[in-house]
């Protein structure tokens, strides 16, 4: 018997996405659920991805899988709103959180919802290596150079600036430090297309050096449009003067009241 033909497949929901990670993984659903964007905050990016203008299907650009959870959400919407969408997805595939083949599941999850024609997966960095403290010390791979010692592809943004592409939005949260968001940010000048969507993961308290940026970022070439919960939204200026505005304050940093604070 082919064993794909074993495997259960079904819509996507995310209830079901975290049991199965739970499942497939050993680890907790609290862990799974803990170190990925809440559902919430996914549907707030599926509204913003309906209203993008477009005349063909979406492509997108997606930094940082973990388990998959965000990528799967996403690719999912983007495959309602039109069925030849694609996803992109950039990720080392190192251990993270305790869990030490993230991509096994990633895989796992994308293929329980059929959604193996619509994602394009690249094992590697979005800029150089890094991050990889916390392989130290864990246990060994069946193989001596791996993704557990951060064996991976590097500067995936410039390959894809070298090969052409263009996106209709890209989601980041990936590395979370200051600098390197900020060079990612540089790069994605030249990957999303004009008017396109640029989504910040983890704007919030807990990460400042993420909300220091987002704050930033209205430099001409990207414009702060919404900031809910712990995504911000940024639009792709259609050109970039290169010049910093004044950085005057264009929406609030937090919503409490859980509403959309369009700028
Ligand atoms: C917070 S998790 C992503 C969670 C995921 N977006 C979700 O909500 O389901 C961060 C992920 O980014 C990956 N990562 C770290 N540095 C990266 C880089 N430079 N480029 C791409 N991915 C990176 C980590 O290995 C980890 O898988």
């Amino acid at each position: 018997m082919v064993r794909d033909a074993a495997f259960h497949r079904c819509d996507f929901n995310y209830d079901d996405a975290t049991q199965f990670l739970t499942r497939a993984s050993r680890a907790s659903s609290k862990d799974i659920v803990a170190g990925s964007i809440p559902e919430e905050d996914l549907a707030f990016i599926a509204t913003h991805l309906k209203g993008l203008k477009r005349n063909r299907p979406l492509r997108g650009l997606h930094i940082g899988n973990f388990v998959g959870l965000s990528l799967a959400y996403l690719t999912d919407s983007m495959r309602q709103i039109d069925d030849e969408s694609v996803m992109l997805s950039v990720d080392p595939a190192i251990p993270h959180r305790g869990i030490d083949a993230p991509h096994d599941l990633v895989t796992g999850l994308m293929t329980r919802y059929g959604l193996e024609a619509n994602w394009l997966p690249v094992t590697g960095f979005s800029l150089e290596r890094s991050g990889v403290a916390d392989v130290l010390n864990r246990k060994a791979s069946h193989t001596r150079f791996s993704s557990y010692n951060g064996f991976s592809a590097t500067e995936s943004l410039r390959s894809l600036i070298r090969m052409g592409q263009k996106f209709d939005f890209a989601l980041i949260d990936g590395n979370h430090s200051g600098p390197y968001l900020r060079r990612e940010i540089k790069m994605l000048f030249e990957l999303v297309r004009p008017n396109g969507l640029l989504f910040l993961d983890d704007v919030d308290e807990n990460w400042a050096g993420v909300v220091k940026v987002f704050e930033n970022l209205d430099s001409g070439a990207f414009k702060r449009v919404a900031h809910e919960n712990r995504v911000g939204v940024v639009r792709r200026q259609a050109s970039s003067s290169g010049k910093r505005n004044s950085g005057k304050k264009v929406g609030k940093r937090k919503n409490q009241n859980g509403k959309d604070t369009k700028a």
